[in-house]
Order: C-alpha cells, then structure tokens, then sequence
C-alpha cells in the first residue's frame, strides 16, 4: 500500500476548504454554519464543527451521485482494504447489511445465513422476501456463551440446500470470534455461492499482523464494517466494501441510492475519510499498542478468584477460525452476580462503562482510544468486586439458559412480518408464529425472527430474561405482549 497516497483526506481537506472560505449561505442546513444554532449547544461543542455541518455542494461531492472528493475518499478506502468499491454509510453497518441483501437476493432467493446474525440482517430478508436457512453457531455450555458457526455446519448446510445461492455470516462476532473465513469462503465460491459478511466489529483487522485474517483478504464478494464501533469513526459512520465477480456493482450503488438518505451528515463521512487516514498510515503502531494493552489486562482478570476471561484456546476447542484478542469477554457468574450486576456496579460505583452485558457476562471493547490507567482501573474494580461485593449472590443464574436457536420455522420473516398481526401475552404466546425481531439488547442477536414458532422453552427463557432485567427489543413497552401472526 502507498502510505504517502493514504495520508491524504480529500474530502475532509475540501470540508475546511470551503469552511475557511466563509461563503454567504443560503441553502441547508437551516443553522447558517453555526449561526443560528441554540446558544447552549454552541457553548459546550464550541463554533468550528458547525461550520463543517455541510449539505451537498459542487466543493464537496455528493454522495448519492459521487465524482469529486467523496469518489476520491472511497477509492483510497477502497486501496486501503483491498476491495474493487468502497461506499460510505451514514447509516451504521444496518443499512449496510440491508443494501447487501437486497443487491445479493431476489424474493424467494434462498440464504444460508448463520444464526447469530444482528437483527439488521433479518431486516434485509424482511425487507426482500429472501428465505433464510439458519446455521446454529455453537455454544459452549460452561461459559454459556454463543460462540460462532464452523465450516462443517456451512459445508454441510450448503450440501444439503444445492438452491441456496447467498450465505450470510457475521464474523467476528460481539465477542471478537471469527468464523474460519478463508475455508468457508473459498468452499462456498466452489459451490457458486456469493459469500457476503457483517464485520461490524472488524474494521481493524486488516492492519495487524496479530488480528485475524479480514473478510476482503479472505476473499469475501461484500461486507460492512463498523468503522465508529471500532477505530476511529464517528457513530453512525460506517463503510460497505465489495468486489465484483458475484455480485453487481451497478445494482449495489443503485440500492444504497435507495436505503441512504440524500442529506447525509459531512462531518460523518469526513470521519470516515480519516478514520481510514489513520488506520491505513499508523494503524500497526495503534493496533500494538491496543493489543498489548488488551492481552496484560486479559492476564490480570485471568487472576481474578471466579472471573475468567477467555483467550485463543476457544478456538481450537471449537474448530472456529480466529479471535479478535481486543474483545475481553469477561465471565463474571462464578462470583454470583450476573454480567447485568457487575456492569451496573462499575458503572454507578467506579465511573466505568463497558460495551454490554448478559446474564453471565460483560464485554469490554479495548480500542485504539484506550490508554493503560484505563485497563489498570478496570482490572482493579473487578478484584474488588469480586472480594466484596458477591454478598448479593443471585443463586439461580445456574438456571438461566443460553437461548436456543433452533426455533421451528412456520413462514419466511416477511411472509409473518407483513401479515395480519396481534399481540397477545407472552404466557398465550406459546405455539404461535412470531411476527416481530426479538432481540436481547445488545447484542442485537435475535431470539426470535418472524416466522419462527414460539416454543414453551422460549416462553421461559423471556420470562426469566425479562425479570432479571434485560432491554428485550421487540415487546411491546410493558414487556407483557409479543406479536404473532393472526391465523
Ligand atoms: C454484528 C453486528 N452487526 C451489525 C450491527 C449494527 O451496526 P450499526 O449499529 O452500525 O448499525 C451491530 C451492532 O451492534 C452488530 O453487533
């Protein structure tokens, strides 16, 4: 790669360009470059991010129709990760997967997609008409933990579905644990599948020796990354990589044409444009350095009496392909609390905030952004924890099931979506066929997808989540009905 060419930010540098130049405005956005946004606003974020709160002008490009500066950003994106296109979302990676699916899939085409897929994927379906064949990915019943799909399962599911013509995988997933990318990949292209990924949580892979293998350099037709979960974009900024062979280029642009909005956010994209500045030119000194950080603190917590945090060996243990070692996924059950315990308590008691919990863990994404007395206050509040606090020992997290992702299937999720739906009470709801995403939050995995039957395990399984607590997207407000389909 031309470091010197990825130094460059076209589309920031042509941002500050007409910034400085201090143009009379009379078009959006409303705001006047500042002038007339609320006084309390300007006070805390300061003057100069509302002048580069640009819309669609010839200086600066145009995303829907790009062939300036905006066209320059993505062709070095593009350079830097190896993809033949490169395209800014502004939507987060859930558009991204939505413009995927609807580029891969006709209605009725058949997708192999693996199960603990976000919640945005099944949106795309929805949205197509696409019918999914769902690969459970594995689970490991000690840590209670959902791992992800091997290639036995892709390669057997594939055998066993020859009209399947997409297969969908998230990889890595939450936890940083990848698929065996390259086997899958190239066995699924042998059977004349396009391969398409979420990599929401991999936009730093491809610039660290030590990272695992990304799905462009494994040889992936499209994937979506979520630049601002990861490295340095700003939230919501995301970017949709693709390569041709297999799928059209044409209709790609034309469906993002669709799902994007025709005002996107500049400040967004130009996060985009230097996020991938840093990443392509300092990304291997970052990425070390977070990796040492991650990996001392991994040690540490590994000390800890009842708290693990698992490593590499889950791999092996599980034929899976890779670990992304930024992820500390942080089992806290053995001391008695659930992850939803611990994450509260760092929160309200230590000024520490981590990306999610579930009833037996906790997730911390250490980042580019972290630095070592962050880690060090980390790793010194889970001993404490762990030493005083399990005194409000919740005896029966035991009892808690993982959630089981093998739900009979009635209808395709936009055959239920879209029919004639009521609510009833999760206690009637069992044996009916669910009508909306249900999804523990985070992570975004749903529990159930419209057209899945509602067993009486699940019926428990909510219940139990919903009395320890836990965001269940899909419910209505009281968490008291669920959809179904009305036949
Ligand atoms: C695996 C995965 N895919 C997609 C998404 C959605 O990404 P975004 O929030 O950028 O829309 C998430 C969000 O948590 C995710 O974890």
């Amino acid at each position: 790669m031309n470091n010197d060419e990825q130094l460059r930010t076209p589309l920031f540098d042509a941002m500050v360009q007409l910034a400085e130049s201090k143009k009379i405005s009379f078009h959006t956005p409303g705001h006047k470059s500042g002038k007339g946004i609320s006084t309390r606003f300007r006070k805390f974020v300061g003057n100069k991010i509302f002048s580069i709160d640009l819309t669609t002008l010839d200086e600066v490009d145009s995303l829907q129709k790009p062939k300036g500066v905006i066209k320059e950003a993505q062709a070095l994106a593009a350079k830097a990760y190896g993809a033949e296109r490169s395209y800014f979302l502004v939507n987060g990676t859930s558009v991204g997967n939505h413009a995927m699916i609807l580029t891969a899939c006709d209605p009725n085409t058949k997708v192999i997609v693996s199960r603990n897929a976000h919640k945005s994927v099944i949106a795309g379906l929805i949205l197509i008409g696409a019918e999914p064949i769902f690969v459970k990915p594995k689970v490991d019943t000690q840590l209670k933990l959902t791992l992800n799909t091997t290639f036995e399962d892709i390669k057997a599911t594939i055998e066993n579905n020859p009209g399947a013509k997409v297969l969908f995988l998230t990889s890595p997933n939450y936890y940083g644990v990848c698929v065996d990318l390259k086997k899958i990949i190239s066995y699924a292209h042998e059977k004349g599948l396009a391969v398409l990924i979420d990599e929401a949580h991999g936009p730093h892979l491809k610039f660290h020796k030590d990272l695992p293998i990304s799905a462009l350099e494994a040889g992936v037709d499209m994937c979506v990354q979520s630049t601002h979960k990861i490295i340095g974009g700003m939230t919501q900024a995301s970017m949709l990589h693709a390569r041709g062979e297999r799928v059209n280029l044409n209709i790609l642009t034309n469906i993002l044409k669709l799902v994007q909005t025709t005002s996107p956010s500049y400040i967004l994209m130009a996060s985009l444009d230097l996020a991938r500045m840093q990443i392509a030119t300092e990304g291997e000194k970052l990425l070390s350095k977070t990796i040492k950080l991650a990996e001392e603190a991994r040690t540490k917590i590994n000390k800890i009496p009842g708290i693990t945090c698992f490593d590499k060996e889950i791999i092996a243990k599980y034929n899976l392909g890779d670990l992304d070692i930024t992820k500390l996924t942080i089992t806290v059950k053995d001391i008695g609390l659930t992850g939803y315990q611990v994450s509260q308590l760092l929160n309200t008691k230590y000024g520490i905030q981590v990306e999610m919990a579930d009833p037996f863990h906790i997730l911390v994404i250490v980042s580019i952004g972290d630095r070592r007395d962050d880690l060090k206050m980390l790793v010194s509040a889970l001993e404490d924890i762990a030493i005083t606090e399990n005194q409000l020992k919740l005896t029966s997290i035991d009892d808690i099931q993982l959630p089981v992702f093998d739900n009979k299937v009635a209808m395709t999720p936009r055959e239920a979506f879209f029919d004639k739906n009521r609510f009833v009470t999760i206690n009637e709801s069992a044996g009916k066929v669910c009508s909306e995403i249900i999804t523990v939050y985070p992570p975004g995995i749903p529990i159930l997808v419209p057209g899945e039957i509602i067993s009486e395990e699940m019926v428990d399984y909510l219940k139990k989540m919903i009395d320890l607590g836990a965001t269940i997207d899909g419910l209505n407000e009281d968490n008291t009905h669920i959809g179904i389909v009305d036949r």
